[in-house]
Parts: C-alpha cells; structure tokens; sequence
C-alpha cells in the first residue's frame, strides 16, 4: 500500500498531501502519516511554511467512521491535531471539496485558512449521533464565535466558503482551481508578510447570545429525543466556560458517551446502509441498458411526480394521459413543481430552460423509450390494458416498469409478450421527494433490468432497495401489519390521537392516523377490500364508516382529524369508535404509552421478519432502508431490525407470546424471530 501522506517541498514551502481514496479519511495510518510529516517539517531546515491539502475530490471527509465501536489506536486524532497546532512554523490548511468533521477540526488546528469556491465546511457529527471530537467544539468558537459555532456544531450542516469567510473561520477564498496552487499563493504572500505561527487555541471565543440551558431546552425541542445535539451544544460551552485544555477534556469525555449510545449505533448504521443497499452482489458485473429517455403512463399524483424527478435529473420524459385535459393538467402540474425547484435553489434556470417534457394522449410516442413507468389508477384490469398497449408500441430491449402498490407484477408482466423486461418500480409520494425507491424483481425479471433499476434510482439520487413480489412488497406489506396492530389497539381502547401521540414522541415523523389522512382514507379503505379478511386482523369498522361520511383525510378537510388550523381531534370520530366497541362487546381498557409503542414495534418487527425469511426483501438492512426513507421511522432509531437488535429479539418474542393469549392468530411469531432469539444472533449479523 502506497502511504497516505506525502511529504514534498516547493521551494521554501512544506507541502503535506492526504491521500487516502476515497474521502482521505483519518484512519489510523494518515493520523500516523500526519504526525511524521509535521514532525519532517519542524527539522526541514529549508521549509519555512507548510501548505496541508488533501489528494483527489476533496480535502478530508473526517474521522475514518468504519474505525468506530473498534479498539482505538494511536495517534489519537486530538493529538495528531495538536502536534499540527504546536508547529512553530506557520501552516496554511488549503480546502477544497469538502472540510467535515475530523477534516474541518484538522483545518481549525492549522494556522491559516483558504478554500476553493463550491467547498464544503462542516461539523457533521451530530447526524452520526456524535460530537465534534477533535477540538472542533473548542477551536470553531474561538475563530467565529460561539452563535455561528453553535449553529454550525449542533446543525450539522455544512457551510459555503462565503459563509465560512463571514464567520472567521477561513481567511480567504480561492476563485477556482487547484487547492495545492491557491494554497501556494497564499502561503507565498504569508512568507513575505512575515506571517508566524498562529494556534487557534490561543484565541478567546466571542460568548453567546443565548444561554447555555437556554439552547438545551430549545435542542430537546428541535430534536426530541435525540442526546447528540444536546451534548454537542454543552461541550461547545466549555469553549467559553473553561481554559482551551479543560474545554478538550470534557469534550473528550462527552464524545466518548456519545460513542457508547445506541443511538451513535444507529445513525451509523443508517449513514453505511443508505450506500450499501444500492449494491447488489448479484449486480457487480452487469451491464445496465441504456436509460437516455424515460415514458410515463398517468399523469396523477404519482406520474407527475415521477416525471418531476426524472426531469430534475435531467432525463427526457414523455407522458401519457388518457385525454388531452387530463395531459394539459400533468403538463401543468410537473411545471409548477419544477418552477417550485428553481425557487428552492434544486435546479438552475438553465436546466429548467431545458426541460424536455412532452405530454400526449398517444401510445405511439412511446415506441423509442428506454424504460416507461406506469403509474395509472390500481386496478389489475387497467394495468392489463396498459401492458399490451406498451408491449404493441415499444422497442425491443425496452425495459417496462409498473408503480404498483401492491398488485402481482407476475401477472401484470404475463400480459406481455417479454416477462423478462418488465419489474417494478415503486415510487413513494410525493416522488421527486421522497428518497426511497422499491425495485421489485418478479420472477422473470432479466438481471440487466433490475440493473437498469438501481442505475436510474442513482441517476434520481434515491435510496434503491431490491425487493421481491408479494401483496405490498417489503414497505406496505409491514405496514399493513403494523396498521392491523394499532386497529387492534383502538378496538381495545386506545385513541388514534393518543397512538399517533405515543408514536411521535418515539420518534416517527407522523403518526399512523395522521400518514392515512394524508395518503387518502380511500386509498387504506380500497386495499382493505381487496385484500378481504385477514387472520386474526380486526375490520375497522369506524373507517369504513368515515369513508361512507365522506371523510377522506386532510384531501376533504376531515378524516380522523379536522383540518382547521392544523390537525384537531375530533369528538365525533370517538364516538363512532365507542360505538363499533359497544358493537363488539368491548369495554375499553386504558393502554399506556410503552404499551402503545411496544405492540406497534412487534408487529414492525414480526412482519419485517417474515418478509427477510421469505426473501422478499434479501437482507435486514433492506428493510430498515425502506422503512427509514420511505414511512418516517426515526433515523436515530436506525430502522425496525436496528431497534429489534438493540432491545433484544429475545424480548422481541417474548411480547409477542404475551400479544398472542389475546389474538393468537395475528399475534405468531415469525420463524426467524424464534431461530434468531433460540441462537442469540442479531439481525445486523445477518447484513454481514
Ligand atoms: N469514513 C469512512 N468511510 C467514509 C467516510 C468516512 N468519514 N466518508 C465516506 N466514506 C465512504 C463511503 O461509505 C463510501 O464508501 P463506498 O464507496 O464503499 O460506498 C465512500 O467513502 C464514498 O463516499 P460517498 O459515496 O458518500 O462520496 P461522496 O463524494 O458522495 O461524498 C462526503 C463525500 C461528502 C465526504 C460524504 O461521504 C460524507 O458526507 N461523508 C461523511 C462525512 C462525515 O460525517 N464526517 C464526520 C465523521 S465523524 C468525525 O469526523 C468525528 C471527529 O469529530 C472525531
Ligand atoms: P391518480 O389517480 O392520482 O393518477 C392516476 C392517473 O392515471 C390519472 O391521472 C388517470 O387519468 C391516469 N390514467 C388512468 N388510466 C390510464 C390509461 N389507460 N392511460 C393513461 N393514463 C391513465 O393515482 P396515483 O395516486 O398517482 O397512483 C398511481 C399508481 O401509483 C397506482 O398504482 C398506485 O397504487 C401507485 N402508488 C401510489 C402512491 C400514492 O401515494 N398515491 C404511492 C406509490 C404508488
């Protein structure tokens, strides 16, 4: 292996080069390299000036994150920084790329700062469950004070170099270019000036205008739940509370709980699965098609915004609408929502310009697509009709893909002439937003095809998951179930405000009462008929009937909530649930919080692993991927197998037998649930 640091002079300048591939991450062997070069430059009697700069796309991503939860090795990063800082010659940091985390304290621990136009600076640590924790919380204050260092060290958000020039956090920008060369100038312009050393430990940090229990409160309000921002804003306090040595001690000290928590666990797991899950050994040497225009059949809420997101990857798209009204409505629609991207900074005015969108109400237009998406009404009938339409009008080679929610793409693609071109591609609404996309594989799917899948989720930078065909595939399928689980919830005598209540403080983005407001009362209502009784699963009665009272959700201003002035609970919806009770002979019992969150998650987990066991979805970390970018499961929670391993599958099982003396026939345990707690392996195990 060729070492990860080089050591070169340019006349009287050091210039240290961080080559690590592919983010020149601080692993053990660059915090080594660090240290022998710097120490290389303190006796290089010829270097009066160091430039630091990082090799390939940018200048260090941070600490090496696949190093964490292993033994540590030293040099310890605070120390390699420290070693930096004490040289007595002056050392120039030249940023481009990306400066984060360990990357950007490494630069903070440099003496003088410039980066490239388009560079990103960032603390990003709190979004791995972490803290700055190479003197980031303590250097960062004292270059831009503590209200800008706050915000970027609890944010987590990266910043511009204009940004990062406001703050004092670098001292100059380069126009464009090379960071070695923007570097080299100005370190030549140091030298002549005469410039020193400058460590910014000795530097006093501005204090902050809010107090330190002040932005406690105001963190547990902004991420409920959540411990990493709270103890990243504490160890920043220290920068004004203690001397520089004591500030690093106890952000050491804070790093290192932070390290120990499940949640640091989680939010790992979460950043590695959302690369991992889009690479498919099976799919390392196959050739994807080619994808350079893309069709689209149905111009509703989800053809229009399939058609936004292929357009803002600047991908061609023609789409089909059944009347030339029904074309002019997605036409309009799909504008709006690209106009909306321009406003919002996600695409330049150039690319809109650009915009290659054609509507029509003819088949015929779609004879040259690579791949044509459908997304018409779910109905089997429908999709059977549409199928021979496109298996008459397209290419040969072209590859046809259905939205379904849930119908059998089995059969959908045995209407077709070539099974093996077609699979599903399950968008998640609004689809230009949401990042996960479901790439189902039927059984006759050709290889190249699902290839061609992933390709076009990279291309709309989606998180793509494999999955295999069942009624609702890996996501609705656990929904269904987990839905099942609060119905029978509410029977018993829970409330849907206070489930969606329970499960919001535990971490989901919305409720599961609030999500089927929003989906459409009609939509949960029409998958419940044709899926017919369930075993062991309760009919809401109480929905069917709102849906007869016409309330569908937030689309007619009331469903389980009235939408006035945001969401309000409604008396009458209680009532009608006390009624389906005294229906069913049921005297409501009181069902508290824990118990809320614990039979939701069980049911979560059960189905998830009976979709694992059956294949459905190939790996447990399929199914936290699916689940975290596509139904609001809290990131820090790292997904239903995440939390599933961290309780104990064990207690898993254990509550479900307890479930099951109520309702044994919804309440059984999954095969992998009992072979995994009788063997004590976890799911992450079986991700490896
Ligand atoms: N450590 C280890 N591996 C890393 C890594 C890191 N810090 N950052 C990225 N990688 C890996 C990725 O997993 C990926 O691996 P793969 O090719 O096997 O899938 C590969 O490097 C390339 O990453 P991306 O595909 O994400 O590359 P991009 O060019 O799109 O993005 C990036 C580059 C902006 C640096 C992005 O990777 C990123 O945001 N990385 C994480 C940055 C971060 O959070 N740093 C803080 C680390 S914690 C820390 O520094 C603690 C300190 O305070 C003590
Ligand atoms: P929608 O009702 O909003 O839109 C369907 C559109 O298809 C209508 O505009 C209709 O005019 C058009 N259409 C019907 N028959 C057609 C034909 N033969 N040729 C051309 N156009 C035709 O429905 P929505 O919500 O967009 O759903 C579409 C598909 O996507 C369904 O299969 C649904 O299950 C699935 N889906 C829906 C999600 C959602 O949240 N709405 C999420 C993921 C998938």
């Amino acid at each position: 292996m060729t070492h990860p640091v080089h050591y070169e002079t340019d006349g009287s300048i050091a210039v240290i080069t961080v080559d690590n591939p592919p983010v020149n991450a601080l692993g053990h062997a660059v915090r080594a390299g660090l240290v022998d070069a710097f120490d290389r430059f303190e006796e290089d009697g010829a270097a009066k000036i160091a430039v630091l700069v990082g090799a390939g796309r940018l200048f260090i991503g941070g600490a090496d994150i696949s190093e964490f939860g292993k033994p540590r090795r030293e040099p310890h990063l605070p120390d390699v920084i420290a070693r930096i800082e004490r040289s007595t010659k002056p050392v120039v940091a030249a940023i481009h790329g990306a400066a984060l985390g360990g990357g950007l304290e490494v630069a903070l621990g440099c003496h003088y700062r410039v980066a490239v136009a388009g560079a990103k600076l960032g603390l990003p640590e709190v979004t791995l469950g972490l803290l700055p924790g190479a003197g980031g919380t303590q250097r960062l204050p004292r270059l831009a004070g503590m209200d800008a260092a706050l915000d970027m060290i609890t944010g987590g958000k990266p910043v511009t170099p204009e940004i990062a020039a406001e703050y004092g956090l670098i001292d100059r920008i380069a126009p464009d270019g090379e960071a070695r060369a923007a570097g080299l100038t100005y370190a030549q312009e140091l030298l002549a000036e005469g410039a020193t050393a400058r460590p910014t430990s000795n530097l006093t940090a501005a204090p902050a205008t809010k107090d330190a229990a002040t932005w406690d409160q105001l963190l547990e309000a902004r991420h409920p739940g959540q411990i990493s921002q709270r103890r990243a804003a504490e160890a920043a306090f220290g920068a004004t509370a203690l001397p520089f040595d004591e500030g690093l001690t106890q952000e050491r000290r804070l790093f290192d709980t932070l390290m120990e928590s499940p949640q640091r666990e989680a939010l790992i797991h979460a950043f590695f699965l959302e690369k991992r899950v889009s690479s498919l050994p099976e799919l390392k040497d196959v050739e994807p098609r080619p994808l350079d225009t893309v069709g689209i059949i149905g111009g509703g809420t989800m053809g229009s915004g399939i058609a936004t997101a292929c357009i803002l990857a600047g991908i061609p798209v023609t789409l089909v609408e059944t009347t030339p009204e029904a074309a002019e409505k997605a036409h309009a629609t799909i504008s709006k929502n690209l106009d909306g991207a321009v406003a919002r900074g996600k695409m330049s005015a150039e690319a809109r310009a650009r915009a290659d969108l054609t509507t029509t109400t003819e088949y015929q237009a779609l004879s040259q697509a690579d791949l044509v998406i459908e997304a018409v009404f779910e109905s089997m009938n429908v999709k059977r009709q549409v199928f021979g339409q496109l298996d008459a009008v397209m290419k040969d080679g072209a590859i046809l893909a259905t939205n379904t929610s849930y119908l059998d793409i089995n059969e959908i693609a045995a209407t077709t002439s070539r099974p093996a071109d077609v699979l599903g591609l399950h968008f998640f609404s609004p689809a230009h937003v949401m990042r996960l996309l479901e790439v189902v594989v039927a059984d006759n799917t050709a290889p190249d095809v699902v290839a061609t899948g992933f390709a076009l989720g990279k291309r709309l930078k989606k998180v793509a998951v494999r999955a295999g065909v069942c009624d609702g595939f890996i996501g609705n399928r656990i929904l269904s179930h987990y839905r099942a689980a609060a119905n029978e919830m509410i029977l018993q005598g829970a409330s849907p405000y206070q489930i969606d209540a329970a499960l919001e403080r535990f971490g989901f983005a919305m409720g599961p009462y609030k999500v089927a407001d929003l989906a459409g009362l009609d939509i949960g209502h029409a998958t419940r008929k044709r899926q017919g009784p369930r075993p062991g699963v309760v009919n809401p009665d109480w929905d069917d009937r709102l849906n007869e009272m016409g309330r569908l959700g937030r689309k007619t201003g009331r469903g389980y909530y009235v939408y006035e002035d945001g969401a309000q609970e409604d008396p009458e919806v209680l009532a009608i649930i006390d009624e389906v009770r005294a229906k069913h002979g049921i005297t409501p019992r009181d069902i508290g919080d824990d118990e809320i969150c614990n039979r939701y998650m069980a049911a979560m987990v059960n189905e998830a692993a009976r979709v694992v066991g059956e294949g459905i979805a190939k790996r447990p970390m399929d199914v936290d991927a699916v689940l975290l970018f596509g139904y609001g499961f809290p990131r820090w929670r790292g997904g239903p197998m995440m939390y599933a391993d961290q309780t104990g599958i064990g207690t898993i099982r254990d509550r479900i037998r307890t479930y099951a003396e109520a309702n044994p026939e919804f309440w059984r345990t999954a095969p992998l649930i009992d072979e995994l707690s009788e063997t004590g392996r976890t799911f992450g195990e079986m991700n490896q």
